[in-house]
């Protein structure tokens, strides 16, 4: 199988793409270097530079006996989501278009798909499964929404195939070391939490400390990116054996706090995060944990690399060298 994974010098793009290497398929990368970087870049795989907004390019990338895309190239800033629209619609939803358009035109069929936890908004009730209500409350969640939308018509219009791919917070690196690129100005928590070690900042803000839980900082469902390339593989298997388009989540099923991850990162790192409580970070709900029955019944997936231990000591490598 040729496939074509369009953002696959970013951080998830390139741990999906030594999950696709490793799995013994022909793997070209679709990457316009924005934030992907070249020391992601892999032997075994071919590398077009490219944006997803220039049509006649990815049509070009797209006619060269591709079998299925894995679309990964989108913007993951939250909070710049609500005061950049512009930016997440063009890129995250026409670009996903142009995307979408590439493959019908090429009889490209398969598709795998980037999505994301915030498509559900604030949780009605946990652990959240794919049937839960989709709510977003940030415009980077109503992109990935939208787009989920975009694909059942295609499917029903095209005949295209889907699996969309929820991801809870997907956090860690490779342990072999095969992927060493450091997201730039990232927002998550866990870079944050290691720039803060490494001295590239000087505090991490947590976003509140009075929400109703255990200690009062917010709960989230920490993935590891060697599971996430694994689901990708496995989503691709299950497509080509016919089966239905759908949503899945990817998460762990499991809860860590704020501060759980800080006195964790401490724990094993032998290093003090030099951290202040900050006000609460608008549109954060106080937990989100996944239900990821789904993707164990359906693809067979379970994660085996998203330990705290092990999602803190990969990252942890990677920052410290
Ligand atoms: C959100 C989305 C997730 C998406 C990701 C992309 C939801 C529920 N989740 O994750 O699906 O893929 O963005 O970026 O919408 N925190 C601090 N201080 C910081 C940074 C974070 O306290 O400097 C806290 C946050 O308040 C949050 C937790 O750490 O409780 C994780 O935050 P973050 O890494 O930004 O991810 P989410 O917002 O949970």
């Amino acid at each position: 199988m040729h496939v074509l994974v369009i953002g696959g010098a970013g951080y998830i793009g390139s741990h999906v793409v030594k999950a696709l290497l490793d799995a013994n398929l022909e793997v070209t990368v679709y990457d316009n270097l924005s934030t992907g970087l070249k020391i992601n870049f892999f032997d075994k795989a071919r590398y077009l530079v490219g944006d997803i907004l220039d049509v006649s390019a990815l049509n070009e990338a797209m006619s060269k006996n591709v079998d299925a895309v894995i679309h990964l190239a989108a913007k993951k800033a939250v909070g710049e989501s609500m005061t950049n629209p512009e930016k997440y619609a063009l890129n995250n939803i026409a670009g996903a278009i142009n995307v979408l358009n590439a493959m019908s035109q090429n009889n490209v069929r398969m598709l795998v798909f980037s999505s994301s936890a915030a498509v559900y908004g604030e949780p009605q009730y946990l652990p959240v499964d794919e049937e839960h209500p989709l709510n977003p409350v940030s415009f980077y969640g109503f992109t990935k929404y939208d787009m989920e939308r975009y694909f059942q018509w295609y499917d029903r219009l095209k005949g295209l195939k889907f699996v969309s791919l929820r991801y809870f917070n997907a956090v860690g690196y490779d342990e072999t070391g095969a992927v060493r690129g450091l997201e730039q100005n990232s927002q998550n928590l866990l870079p944050i939490v290691m720039e803060t070690l490494t001295g590239k900042r000087d505090k991490l803000k947590v976003f509140g400390n009075d929400y109703d839980t255990r200690d009062g900082t917010c709960i989230r469902d920490y993935i590891h990116v060697t599971d996430l390339g694994a689901a990708h593989v496995a989503a691709l298997r299950y497509l080509q054996q016919g089966g239905e388009s759908r949503a899945l989540n990817l998460g762990t099923e499991t809860g860590i706090s704020v501060l759980e991850m800080i006195k964790k990162t401490e724990e094993l790192t032998g290093r003090k995060v030099n951290y202040e409580f900050a006000p609460r970070r608008p549109g954060d709900p106080a937990v989100i944990t996944a239900s990821a029955r789904k993707a164990r019944e359906i693809l067979g997936w379970e994660p085996t690399h998203s330990s705290p231990e092990n999602i803190i000591l990969s990252t942890w490598r990677v920052y410290n060298s």
